[in-house]
This record gives structure tokens, sequence and C-alpha cells, in this order.
């Protein structure tokens, strides 16, 4: 039964968790402050910050699951999508790790990872059933087949929801990363206090730049009546821009259902940490008899456990890399 040791460092936040046997002992991050005070992550900062966090938290994660480096089968890494410069990061460690101690390696598609996290405390999924990936970086409608055989049947043709969010709580003037700032807002508003156009987008795709283009002209339309029109509205705008983003989820992913025919959904990525998004899903699920997933907090926005279980069953499955692996900054499935 394997033990393994997973790095995630796509991003902004460099993370080590140790798996044994598909249980999550730790799973530790290590946020990266430095990039606040630009409202957006980059990528240089981020790749010297993760060269300066990866030893203290891959000691940390060994630490706390109480394994000994000794006892490590195999190391699972993010090959990609991401920051190539942060990836580049992660692989090298993995890789240096891997050879010192003639370990396999094992590379991890970090979308697929983010659906995964399901599988964390989950033994009892039923297959296949439709994920609803909504991070930072993408939107995608995956039909999962198996643990690791998926198919994407839908993504966005712009912005990503996470990106939606982001650069609504900017309008607003609230700090990055806005997503979980207009979840805390949302709370105390009205969502049904302004409307924003719907996007028509055919099949099962996603478009949210019309939604925020609409969102900027309305802003700016009020604060020329009123300079004090956020300030006084921020509870309800953020509550009315949530609902828009999750009603045009929740619409294609009742289209897919109904395409696919699926007795069980569920939802991944950073954006699945969204209170709004965790009640509705439930209710979603609630009124049509569908089994539904929803990862714990922890494994929703980027962290390595959800590697470390991607590189589990690829353990399994006896699917390695060589030292010649290298990370990819687009995704491919
Ligand atoms: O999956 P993730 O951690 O990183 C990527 O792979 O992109 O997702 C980050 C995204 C950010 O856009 C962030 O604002 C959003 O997830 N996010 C949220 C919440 N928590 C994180 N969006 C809405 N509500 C939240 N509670
Ligand atoms: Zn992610």
């Amino acid at each position: 039964m394997p033990t393994i040791l997973a790095i995630e460092s796509s991003c902004d936040d460099t993370s080590a968790a140790v798996c044994v046997d598909g249980k999550i002992l730790s799973n530790l991050i290590a946020n990266q402050q430095v990039h606040e005070k630009f409202g957006g992550v980059v990528p240089e900062l981020a790749s010297r910050a993760h060269q300066a966090n990866i030893v203290p938290v891959v000691t940390a994660a060994l630490a706390t699951a109480g394994i000994d480096k000794e006892a490590i089968d195999a190391v699972a890494f993010t090959q990609g999508p991401g920051l190539v410069g942060s990836l580049l990061v992660g692989m090298s460690f993995a890789k240096g790790f891997a050879l010192a101690r003639q370990l396999p390696l094992i590379a991890v598609n970090h979308m697929q990872a983010h659906v995964a996290a399901n599988y964390i405390d989950h033994p009892d999924l039923s297959f296949p059933l439709i994920c609803l990936t909504v991070s930072g970086g993408h939107t995608q409608l995956v039909y999962v087949r198996n643990y690791l055989d998926m198919e994407i049947i839908g993504s966005t043709i712009d912005d990503a929801a996470g990106e939606a969010f982001d650069k609504a709580a900017k309008m607003l003037g609230l700090d990055y990363p806005g997503g979980p700032l207009i979840d805390q807002w949302a709370q105390k508003g009205n969502p049904q206090k302004f409307s924003f156009s719907k996007p028509n987008i055919p099949e099962l795709n996603f478009s949210f730049s019309g939604l925020k283009t609409s969102f900027l002209y309305f802003i700016q339309k009020e604060k020329q009546k009123n300079p004090y029109f956020i300030e006084e509205n921020m509870a309800d705008l953020c509550a009315s821009i949530q609902a828009a983003i999750l009603d045009a989820l929740l619409y294609k992913l009742e289209k897919a259902v109904k395409q696919y025919s699926v007795s069980s959904i569920a939802i991944a990525g950073g954006v699945s940490a969204n209170s709004g998004l965790r009640h509705r899903i439930q209710d979603f699920a609630n009124h049509r008899k569908l089994r539904v997933h929803i990862p714990k907090f922890e494994y929703c926005t980027d962290n390595a456990g959800m590697i470390a279980i991607v590189g589990h069953y690829k353990f399994l499955r006896g699917e390695f890399s060589d030292q010649s692996v290298m990370p990819f900054a687009r995704f491919n499935f």
C-alpha cells in the first residue's frame, strides 16, 4: 500500500502532503503574501517564494504525518497547467528527492487533481459522475468515468469563474484574491437586488466576460449618480454578482446532467469553497435526487492533498514518469 509524498506549486501556494494507502495524513500549505500589493500573482516572485518555502513545507508535511522519508514509496508533483517557473521549482524538488532515494516519480495534471479532491474521504464515490471544476484559471464540466478516466465536456470560452469573482471584487475595490471576500459580503446581501446580462453560449460551454462588462458599466453608471454607491451597497452588489455567476454555472450543470443521464455530481476547484455554491449545489442535487460530492474546504483551493490522491491511483496503475519529464503551462488532459 503506497506512501506518497506530493508537491503542488502551480501558482502562488507551496504545498506538500503525505498520503498512505489513499488517506491524507498531512496537507500543508505556505501562502505567499508577497502578491497582495500587486493585485494579482507576480510569476517571478512566486517562483522565488516557492524556492524559499519548499524545503520547510515538505519537512513539516513529513513531520505532521509522522512519516520518515525512508518510508516514502513515490513522489508525485504537479506537472501543469500553471506558471512554468513555479512548476519548475516543485518538479525539480520532486526529481531531486526521487533521484536521491531511487523512487518512482508521478507527474500529475492539476485539473485532474482538483476533480480527484472528491476522492479524499469519499470512498463511497459512484461513477460515472459529472464534476463542475471552477478555479481561478479554468471552468470545466468533466465527465468522470472512473478515478483517472475523465473527459472535458464543456469549458469557458473566455474568463474562468474564479477570475469573474476576482475581477468583480477588484471593481468593488476589494483585495486580491477577491472571491472569498465576495463570498463573505454576499452572505449579508440580497442576491436579487441587482441583475446583470446572462451569458448565452452554445452547448456546455461558459462565458463570463459579458457579465464582467455588464457589471462594470452598471457600477460606473451608478457611481456617476452617487459616488458612494459601492460602499452603500457592497453586500447587495456582492450577493447579486455571486448569484449571477452561480446561475450561469448551475444552468450548464443542469444541461450536462440531462445530456449524460448521470445520477452523481461533484464540484471542485477554488470556487467550490464558495458557501453560496456549496448550498445551491446541495439543493440542486436534492431536488433532482442526485448524489452530490463536495470536497472539504482544505481540498478545494490549491493543495498537495489532491495531487497525492492522483499519485495514489497512478501508483496502483504503475503510471510513472522518468527524470526527463517537463512541466506544461497550458491545459491538456
Ligand atoms: O483552484 P484555485 O485555488 O487555484 C487555481 O487553480 O486557479 O482557485 C483560486 C480561485 C480564485 O479565483 C479565488 O478567488 C477563488 O478560487 N475562490 C473563491 C472562494 N475561495 C477561493 N471564489 C469564490 N468564493 C470563495 N469562497
Ligand atoms: Zn487550482
